[in-house]
């Protein structure tokens, strides 16, 4: 007889296999025909002996394969060892960690920096520690899932204004005495980005702290960084995995923020120290970033010609400016079809499905990256407008036809 768990697993699996919505991870390889020049060209894998162009990472300047980088992780490595040994408090704190959150306050403005192991973890901590019970936070609808879970297991009350309003965010603010106001600076899976400013003079009226999870937008948008963003946000959290191409995470702030984080965030004091080679590395990311504006540039041009590309063959995009390029296509499966299809021709593209986005709005997650090849791009883009006509997705102008007759 199979004991409890082993019969709830079977039926949730079950029904999300019935739902479409079952996920299953694929053991990609490194295309070593191609990636022996790999910080000049289009992002490739290898994946079941087939190579694919990657429009699915968040490496958005392309830095995890330039070897400068490489470089400053064997030269973390050497220095300090491969791991940091210990959580913070207790030896897994070094001069490498110390480098890094300086340059993260030179660039950001903000007094104090702390770092984490991932982004998640990052966000899960500040929600969980900052507030509690007593506390009413405001937040947009499409926050990301590690601020919400934080937010569930902090016990503060949750507010939802709609996304991107200012007119919500306001009448919340207006209705409750909050404690904070949070948002992304470029939302994960929509890729537009939150009227910072707006909010912040909203903050300020209100007299709530405005958070940031700048995790698309750190390195790549210009506007929160060049210490200007500690003047519009009270806590802002960057990660060092997307953009910068490497791994870990930072929460800015106040050194009262940062000191009584340190006492008390468990995930901080009970969980080993971000590794002072990776530390290292995201500090050389960091540099490297600012001293080559000509990736962000690239990357601007790359967003450029695939917008124009799709315009040209009616491909609808959700209208964002940013390196992530939504196209909703609404069904769960059909939007696996579609992906599968454009695997078919060596394109490899996320399908995002519910719960990571509400349910009807299943979509691929396009992004660009300053490495990726204009003809990659305009193949990308040719191979979509045929395989959304073969699946039957209507395209823009079949789109608006439908939307004037409804
Ligand atoms: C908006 C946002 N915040 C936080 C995270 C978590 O960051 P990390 O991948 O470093 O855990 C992600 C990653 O998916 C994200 O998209």
């Amino acid at each position: 007889m199979s004991s409890l768990l082993e019969t709830k697993i079977a039926a949730r699996q079950h029904a999300l296999r019935e739902q479409g919505l079952l996920r299953q991870r694929k053991v990609l390889g490194v295309d070593h025909a191609i990636n022996t020049n790999a910080s000049t060209s289009s992002p490739r894998f290898v994946f079941e002996g087939r190579a694919y162009v990657n429009f699915s990472s968040n490496d958005y300047l392309g830095l995890s394969r330039v070897p400068e980088l490489v470089e400053a992780l064997h030269l973390g490595a050497q220095t300090y060892g491969v791991g940091s040994g210990a959580s913070p408090l207790v030896t897994g704190y070094s001069d490498a960690h110390l480098a890094l959150e300086r340059e993260l306050c030179a660039l950001t403005g903000h007094e104090a920096a702390l770092l984490f192991c991932s982004g998640f973890s990052a966000n899960t901590a500040l929600m969980k520690t900052l507030f509690d019970q007593h506390d009413i936070v405001v937040a947009d609808k499409l926050v990301h899932a590690s601020i919400i879970y934080g937010l569930q297991d902090s016990g503060a009350q949750l507010k939802r204004f709609l996304h991107n309003s200012l007119e919500s965010a306001e009448r919340l603010l207006a209705r409750h005495h909050s404690s904070a106001l949070i948002t992304e600076s470029v939302f994960s899976m929509d890729g537009d980005c939150a009227p910072i400013s707006e909010l912040s003079a909203l903050c300020r009226q209100h007299h709530a702290w405005l958070v940031v999870d700048d995790a698309h937008g750190f390195a790549v948008l210009d506007g929160y960084k060049k210490a200007e963003a500690a003047k519009l946000i009270d806590v802002q959290v960057v990660t060092f995995g997307k953009a910068l191409g490497c791994q870990g995470a930072a929460v800015l702030g106040s050194q009262a923020l940062i000191d009584f984080l340190v006492s008390n965030a468990r995930e901080y004091i009970y969980s080993t120290a971000l590794s002072p080679a990776n530390a290292a590395l995201a500090l050389a990311a960091t540099q490297y970033s600012t001293a080559h504006p000509e990736l962000q540039q690239k990357l601007l041009e790359n967003i450029a010609l695939f917008k124009q590309l799709c315009r040209e063959a009616n491909v609808p995009l959700l209208g964002s400016d940013t390196a992530i390029q939504p196209l909703i296509i609404g069904d769960a499966r059909q939007t696996l079809q579609v992906a599968e299809e454009l695997r078919a021709a060596g394109i490899w593209v996320g399908a995002i499905r519910p719960p990571t986005v509400p349910v009807g709005s299943a979509r691929l997650r396009i992004t660009l990256t300053a490495a990726h090849a204009a003809e990659d791009i305009a193949t990308c883009v040719a191979q979509l407008a045929q395989v959304l006509s073969r699946v039957g997705v209507p395209l823009v102008t079949e789109r608006q036809a439908a939307d004037e007759h409804r």
